[in-house]
């Protein structure tokens, strides 16, 4: 997946993704499957959508004790996609029991596990409320590194943490950004937002997008000029 696209399929049912997965295929870019549609539709839309060649993001955000959360992503893992979630705020031994179930679960392309850092939909004020008293750049950087110490491959955070993270972080660490918008459009319940090119320029490697595309009257043309906007 070169585009550097993931497309967030936030909808009710398999065959609404599969409608709008049907008109962006041929586009080079990731399918994300998020807690909604994983709770419709199950495993059997991941392997569905591997089955016909496509990448798959299972975005489930997994957050347990280390056992149970490497006991379901090496049931994840089998299902052949390409990323999964699991929430930093879960510990080390959480995040490393993840990993180490994509290592032992690895086929031709290993599962990559993404920590989340935190919701792009959390400012200040919320992390103030749910008892966190660093600033959200602090515990982004501080959460980071301790996914990359993890054996994590990647975070997920805000494109306005990339800039600080590129520099915490080792080489080839994946930085994927939700909280994209193209010009000019409605930020919906995200807070820390910025347009593909920004967010490239920012330091991320892959961008997640959902409403821009999922709502928009042409889906197909909505992706691509996300992707040329991304890729400029
Ligand atoms: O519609 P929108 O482009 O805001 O969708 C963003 C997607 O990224 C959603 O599927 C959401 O669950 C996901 N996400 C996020 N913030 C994170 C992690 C994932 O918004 N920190």
């Amino acid at each position: 997946m070169d585009s550097g696209l993931i497309v967030a399929l936030d909808l009710p049912t398999a065959e609404q993704a599969e409608e709008l997965a049907s008109r962006l295929d041929g586009l080079d870019l990731c399918f994300k499957i998020g807690l909604e549609l994983y709770s419709s539709a199950g495993p059997d839309i991941v392997r569905n959508f591997t089955d016909k060649g496509r990448d798959v993001f299972v975005d489930l955000k997994l957050h347990d004790i280390p056992a149970t959360v490497g006991r379901a992503t090496a049931r994840l893992a089998e299902l052949g996609a390409s990323l999964l979630t699991v929430h930093s705020s879960g510990g080390r031994a959480m995040m490393s029991a993840a990993v180490d179930a994509t290592h032992k679960a690895a086929g031709d392309e290993r599962l990559r596990v993404l920590a989340v850092t935190a919701l792009t939909s959390l400012d200040q004020d919320d992390l103030q409320s749910i008892g966190v008293d660093m600033s959200i750049d602090e515990l982004v950087v501080h959460r980071a590194v301790l996914a990359a110490d993890s054996g994590c491959d990647g975070v997920v955070a805000s494109p306005h943490e990339a800039g600080i993270l590129r520099k915490s972080l080792p080489e080839g660490f994946l930085i994927v950004t939700p909280g994209v918008r193209p010009l000019g459009h409605d930020k919906g319940d995200q807070k820390r937002v910025m347009t593909p090119a920004k967010a490239k320029a920012a330091g991320a490697d892959l961008i997640v997008v959902g409403r821009p595309i999922r709502d928009a009257e042409d889906a197909r043309a909505a992706a691509m000029s996300i992707i040329e906007d991304f890729n400029a």
